[in-house]
């Protein structure tokens, strides 16, 4: 932190001090020394005013249509709000302990007034991140972060970009995106912005991860970029057997995912699907083998801590627990108090609640031999596809993998 900003270490570390001690007194650090504090409450405490951060979807609108966005069922039946209303928002969220929020939606490059709403979250003491799909970033859009302080505060923009070539992306992205996503993603770089790229990993892109690697690191030079897996909700449900992965597909994706990450450690990065898993489930084999010790919170519907930090508000004002819950309405902004919202709404409390629960106990995985050592995995496609709160994500099950996986050589 002392070379990236240029103060000297002991100025960085009387800082950090200082912030501990803040965040201790207002309840998000809790001492790990007090042993008896469960798993989470060591990192974040849920009773905190409000949440570390929020995901909002600024806006419904979008200039494309991927074959698995699951978000496009809420942009068909909701509408934006105006101006004013997320400039409440803001200036609610700078009086609680919210540092960033990420914008996404649809695609935000399409808000008129997207350079007012950002000016309202610095004016707010917030830093913010962006989602987008490039396509709207020209150089003028760029020079645009230079205005006012919003570089400053921005801690990172993502493009996503599905394939190494017009062909394989616009598969799933649609004709005509690659170019743009190409020129944003050089545009944004060039102009020394935190720009990163996520990589929805799909059917039509599976045997394209190594050039999509290259690409990204080598040619256009990023530092990182991230992975995750293109999930049967909204539109990815309705494609589904067009876009999902085939079993042998996941295997070959974790494989040259994997392989990957050796080759550029570091830089490919993944918070869900196949590399993400692939890492999950090499540590369930060497804890059940007695080989390492238990992952964290093993034993437990434990996989998440989304719930204890950040929460999700969608373009019409709905908040919710996370983005991928659009039906779990816990209030509206500038009508419903956040913190009342973020301390007790019982949807919330539910999703934390289920820290508790050993999997032993939960349907489906009673009999499980992996349940000593497993997460039960995301906690919102677990509600989004059983219809229950307290269930195990049956795409992250490990013991469905295996059997959909048996005699695919891995
Ligand atoms: C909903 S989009 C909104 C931002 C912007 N329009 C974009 O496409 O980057 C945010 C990210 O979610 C990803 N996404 C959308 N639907 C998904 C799904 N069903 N499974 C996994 N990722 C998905 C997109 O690929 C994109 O990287
Ligand atoms: S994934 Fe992004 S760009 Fe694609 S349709 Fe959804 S919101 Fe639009
Ligand atoms: S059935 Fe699946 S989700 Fe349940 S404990 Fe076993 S591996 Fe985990």
């Amino acid at each position: 932190m002392a070379s990236c900003y240029r103060v000297p270490l002991r100025v960085a570390q009387a800082d950090a001090r200082r912030l501990v001690r803040r965040l201790t007194r207002r309840g998000f650090l809790v001492s790990a020394a007090r042993g008896a504090a469960p798993a989470h409450a060591r990192v974040v405490a849920p009773s905190g005013s409000g949440p570390l951060g929020v995901d909002i979807s600024l806006t419904g609108a979008c200039n494309a249509s991927c074959s698995y966005c699951a978000y496009a069922p809420q942009m068909c039946s909701r509408r934006d709000l105006p101006t004013a209303e997320w400039l409440a928002f803001f200036a609610e969220l700078g009086r609680l302990p919210t540092r960033n929020v990420t914008l996404s939606g649809g695609e935000v490059f399409l808000r008129p007034d997207l350079w007012d709403l950002i000016d309202g979250i610095v004016e707010h003491g917030l830093r913010y991140s962006i989602l987008t799909n490039g396509s709207r970033l020209d150089r003028r859009t760029v020079q645009r972060f230079d205005e006012s302080r919003r570089r400053v505060r921005l801690d990172s923009i993502q493009v996503s970009l599905d394939g190494s070539t017009a062909r394989v992306h616009e598969r799933t992205r649609g004709a005509g995106t690659f170019g743009p996503a190409v020129r944003a993603l050089r545009l944004l770089h060039d102009a020394g912005l935190p720009v990163t790229c996520r990589v929805t990993v799909n059917r039509h892109n599976v045997g394209d991860l190594a050039n999509i690697a290259g690409f990204l690191l080598d040619n256009v030079g990023l530092r990182s970029f991230g992975t995750n897996e293109a999930t049967p909700q909204g539109r990815g449900f309705v494609n589904r057997d067009e876009v999902t992965l085939r079993p042998e597909q996941r295997v070959q994706a974790m494989r040259t995912l994997s392989a990957l990450a050796r080759r550029y450690p570091g830089r490919v990065l993944a918070m869900a699907g196949p590399l993400a898993q692939a890492r999950v489930f090499a540590a369930m084999r060497a804890a059940r083998a007695g080989r390492a010790a238990a992952p964290p919170g093993a034993g437990r519907l434990t996989a998440c801590g989304c719930v204890f930090a950040r929460m999700a508000v969608l373009h019409d004002g709905a908040m919710v627990p996370c983005s991928l819950l659009p039906h779990l309405h816990m209030g509206r902004i500038n009508r419903d108090s956040v913190s009342r919202v973020w301390r007790g709404h019982r949807y919330l409390q539910a999703l934390r609640n289920r820290r508790a629960i050993a999997l032993a106990r939960v349907p489906g995985c009673e009999t499980c031999e992996w349940a000593r050592v497993c997460n039960g995995g995301c906690p919102a496609l677990a509600c989004e596809l059983t219809g229950h709160t307290n269930r195990a994500n049956p795409l992250d099950c490990y013991r469905l993998f295996l059997q959909e996986t048996r005699g695919v050589a891995r």
